[in-house]
């Protein structure tokens, strides 16, 4: 698994070098045999797009904010499958119900990340 987010304060290590060393928030893991892993990372803030492109031109056309709910991407391989990239949200955070990626309105939501910052959070896929 391929894994990456923000931090506490909604910025990706790329978009702040010489403040979050280079790869933070970021990592590679195998899962057991069953699927499951398990990481301690701290709770990533929402946040907000750059709305100084395209993007931003789309959003204001729309009517839409440009933030996105806190959440951890994850992209998964396996032998035999095409990868499959997601990302899992955090439950009760800002923007949950109206985030900008979702035109169609909201996803059924299946899984939520409900851990307190700092704590231990697993799953299985
Ligand atoms: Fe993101």
């Amino acid at each position: 698994m391929d894994v990456w987010q923000c931090d506490a304060n909604g910025f990706y290590d790329i978009q702040q070098p010489g403040v979050q060393p280079a790869g933070n928030g970021r990592g590679l893991f195998h899962t057991d045999s069953e699927g499951r892993f398990r990481f301690r990372t701290v709770l990533p803030s929402h946040y907000p797009i750059p709305t100084d492109g395209p993007v931003g031109r789309f959003l204001r056309a729309t009517g839409r904010h440009p933030y996105r709910p806190a959440h951890i991407h994850f992209i998964v391989r396996a032998d035999g499958h095409a990868p499959l990239t997601t990302h899992v949200f955090v439950a009760g955070s800002p923007h949950l119900d109206s985030q900008m990626t979702w035109l169609g309105g909201a996803p059924k939501i299946s899984a939520r990340i409900a851990a307190p910052a700092g704590a231990m959070w697993q799953g299985a896929m």
